[in-house]
């Protein structure tokens, strides 16, 4: 284990409990009325940010902090996870599949060779989300794909599109749809049969993430392999709706792994018992990345995905750090699986512990807005209270996943209950003499409203402010503290760019050890006091 041993830090101590807590979709804006965290009551995060200025600070959350291809790129929970984690920037999909694209890499790799031999004789369907947001996938990708297997043998092209509201503003897909069709409609002009096949919004087909709901995938399955789609768009009415049969091909375009990790096992796997396909037909099967590290999943794809190795998680376990990790189902991978770098499973169950509390399901988070963030940090405390753990990570989803909704009123109480969990968190790492760092992976909840370059509210035609679902472009917060702080400990100011791949290090500095040197830089000093 030579390789994972960690250096002693020179001046802070070991064994103490540390809780590290990720507030889901919370950045750090202008107080208005559209900044949700500024009109919640948040006094726990509140006292954070004026208690002690050494140890509040703010990091960059977004663009090619965390891997993105441009500064234009808002943050995620995939990269902002994986930056937390791996204490690396790594170029994430959405740039690694830009590359491939542009250089024509993507088409000499094998997971292109292998779909392409469908061309001839079968049909190739092209099923992901369609828009700009940049999180899971993008257009202009998916265009660039279509035209290049227009011009390597492609004969029919079926593309069952996802449409979005969560990354992008509500009601823009109807653009994107008009987009992709002019494009079709150009690619049969060259006597290519391609067509729209179905349609569907993301959060009612496929796009469910961590077995919250299977049936989600299951509605999707029916549409886009079955071809029992109810959902059909205009120029797509006359056309049949092309089932997925033997001897097709299937890429699935989204390069983000979260939420393509249920239907590539339904794609991918003979043995397969979620639910019922009726037919599972022999096709090839390519995903735009693999999608996870540890199952290979799909075993055939167009773009290797980032090699996120020697994560914190893995060098911590190695050294003995015991571990606890816990959020609710839809971002419980988040804190596990992105935290490890996308991969799935522990790394020595001995020392790990990843507690997984059931999301409502079936609704949209509006309509519970404290969603589970008690329960999470109810659980929290009692791991820290029960003295088994030297870290303790959570997620609390509350002003992301009430973000996305859009509803400002809903999203305000998420954000309180989200403070409250945290609350219960630091007293119990009170009690027990322990350390706390707290911080968030992307902006949402703090700004609700699309906003011009003067940042004033963007009007649309009818003169109304349009409501911002998706994340935003702003830095976390992060706060450090607890009795278990080491006197002398506060931020370092030579770290003015410092982003969530800092934070790794200065974690594994809070547990007493050296980070590896290939680590972007801690973000903590220790002063003599
Ligand atoms: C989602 O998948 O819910 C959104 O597209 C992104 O949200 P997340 O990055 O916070 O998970
Ligand atoms: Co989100």
């Amino acid at each position: 284990d030579a390789e994972w041993k960690l250096a002693d830090h020179p001046k802070l101590p070991k064994g103490k409990p540390i809780a590290v807590v990720v507030l889901d979709g919370w950045g750090e804006a202008n107080a208005d009325q559209y900044n949700c965290i500024h009109t919640a009551e948040t006094p726990t995060m509140d006292s954070l940010k004026k208690g002690a200025p050494e140890r509040w600070r703010l990091v960059k959350a977004h663009g090619t902090a965390v891997g993105l291809p441009s500064d234009d790129d808002m943050g995620n929970s995939e990269v902002g996870h994986n930056a937390l984690g791996a204490g690396r920037i790594f170029a994430q999909g959405a740039k690694l599949v830009d590359l491939a694209l542009e250089s024509g890499k993507i088409y000499d790799g094998e997971g292109f060779k292998y779909i392409q031999e469908s061309f001839a004789n079968g049909t190739l369907h092209l099923i992901g989300l369609l828009s700009d947001g940049g999180v899971h996938s993008r257009l202009d990708q998916l265009q660039l794909l279509l035209k290049g297997v227009s011009e390597r043998g492609v004969k029919r092209v079926r593309v069952h599109i996802l449409t979005d509201g969560r990354d992008v503003l509500d009601g823009s897909s109807v653009g994107f749809v008009e987009t992709l069709e002019n494009d079709l409609a150009k690619l049969r002009e060259k006597g290519i049969d391609a067509r729209i096949a179905s349609g569907g919004g993301r959060m009612h087909v496929t796009m469910d993430r961590y077995e919250n709901d299977w049936n989600v995938v299951k509605r999707g399955w029916d549409a886009q392999v079955l071809g029992e789609a109810p959902y059909k768009f205009k120029s797509a009415l006359e056309a049949a709706v092309g089932p997925i049969v033997d001897g097709d091909a299937v890429v699935t375009f989204n390069f983000r792994a979260d939420r393509m990790v249920m239907i590539a096992k339904s794609l991918e796997y003979e043995n397969f018992d979620k639910f019922d396909r009726v037919r599972f037909p022999k096709i090839r099967y390519a995903g735009m990345l693999q999608y996870d590290g540890e199952l290979k999943l799909p075993s055939h794809y167009l773009v290797s995905p980032p090699e996120i190795d020697r994560t914190s998680g893995e060098y911590l376990v190695h050294n003995g750090i015991r571990t606890f990790a816990c959020s609710e189902t839809v971002k419980f991978g988040h804190v596990t699986f992105f935290w490890n770098g996308n991969r799935s499973g522990y790394f020595n169950q001995q020392l790990e512990e990843y507690v997984e509390i059931p999301s409502d399901s079936g609704i949209t988070f509006n309509e519970k807005p404290k969603m589970k963030a008690l329960e999470i940090g109810e659980k929290a405390r009692d791991a820290i209270l029960s003295r088994k753990f030297d870290q303790i990570r959570v997620n609390l989803p509350n002003g992301d996943m009430v973000g996305h909704t859009g509803d400002i009123e809903a999203t305000v109480v998420a954000c309180k209950a989200a403070d409250e969990a945290v609350k219960m968190i630091l007293d119990a790492i009170e009690q027990v003499g322990g350390i706390y760092l707290v911080t968030a992976d992307h902006g949402n909840a703090e700004d609700m409203v699309k906003r011009d370059k003067s940042g004033k509210p963007a009007l649309d035609k009818e003169g109304k402010i349009q409501v911002l679902t998706s994340h935003t472009l702003q830095p976390v917060p992060i706060a450090i503290g607890g009795p278990g702080l080491a006197p002398g400990v506060r931020f370092r100011n030579d770290v003015p760019t410092g982003g969530l791949a800092n934070v790794a290090a200065t974690v594994m500095n809070l547990h007493g050890f050296v980070a590896p040197g290939d680590y972007e830089t801690t973000l903590i000093e220790v002063v003599d006091k």
